[in-house]
């Protein structure tokens, strides 16, 4: 039995956690088969290194901004340049899939009387996209950006964002998310933790220590 939690709200992670970022190049038929994997990959990995680089530099530019500055990179490592595949994965990109899960598990999570809400890096733009792309539109409370703070997770503004939107402190807020770097920091910040480790990774070794660790988001509603 879980004790009682003062748990008001669940934020979400958006790429990876509620969005299935390789459903871009599942659903790129000009990408050949035996490419998607390594293209999803190397993407994913540069799209977050150059967040977390432009941070560090004080030099920041929007997620729409990086995401395609990471396909470039990509396609030429991959010896794919088209500018017509790169405008194809970057609109699909926008219309990313859903993990199955996702909508009852807000629906479950709403039905209980708990806010749901995004604290993503990517643009209003994008994530109102995604969201609307999911029919996820109902379902959320708030989809809070990065864009608002003008730094990237894992700053602690923009965990402190989140708070300042809800109006809740962070041990009131449980934040779910696939990627562990943002489990850790977002431990490291306060908010109870729901690290969704769909892509099996190995723990981290940095601040925090994340309270919960799932495969999926189906797990979610029997923590609250
Ligand atoms: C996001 C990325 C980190 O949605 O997945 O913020």
């Amino acid at each position: 039995m879980m004790p009682p939690t003062k748990i008001k709200a669940f934020v979400f992670d958006a790429y990876g956690t509620l969005f299935d970022f390789a459903s871009a190049a599942a659903r790129c038929p000009d990408i050949p088969q035996d490419k998607r994997a390594a293209l999803t990959g190397l993407w994913r990995d540069k799209q977050l290194q150059y967040t977390w680089l432009r941070s560090l530099q004080n030099r920041h530019t929007d997620f729409w901004q990086v995401t395609g500055d990471a396909l470039d990179f990509t396609l030429a490592t991959l010896g794919l340049d088209s500018p017509t595949l790169r405008e194809q994965l970057m609109q699909l990109y926008l219309r990313l899939e859903a993990f199955a899960e996702v909508p009852d598990v807000l629906r479950a999570l709403r039905g209980r009387g708990y806010k749901t809400a995004i604290l993503s890096n990517g643009t209003p733009a994008m994530l109102s996209a995604a969201v609307a792309g999911a029919g996820l539109a109902d379902l959320f409370d708030g989809v809070f950006s990065v864009e608002s703070v003008g730094v990237f997770k894992t700053h602690p503004d923009v965990y402190r964002h989140a708070l300042a939107e809800l109006g809740l402190s962070a041990h009131e807020i449980s934040f779910q998310s696939s990627n562990g770097w943002d489990a850790y920091a977002a431990s490291d910040f306060g908010m109870r933790v729901v690290w969704c480790n769909r892509y099996g990774q190995r723990p981290e070794h940095l601040p925090g220590n994340p309270d919960f660790e799932v495969r999926s988001l189906r797990e979610i509603p029997d923590l609250a």
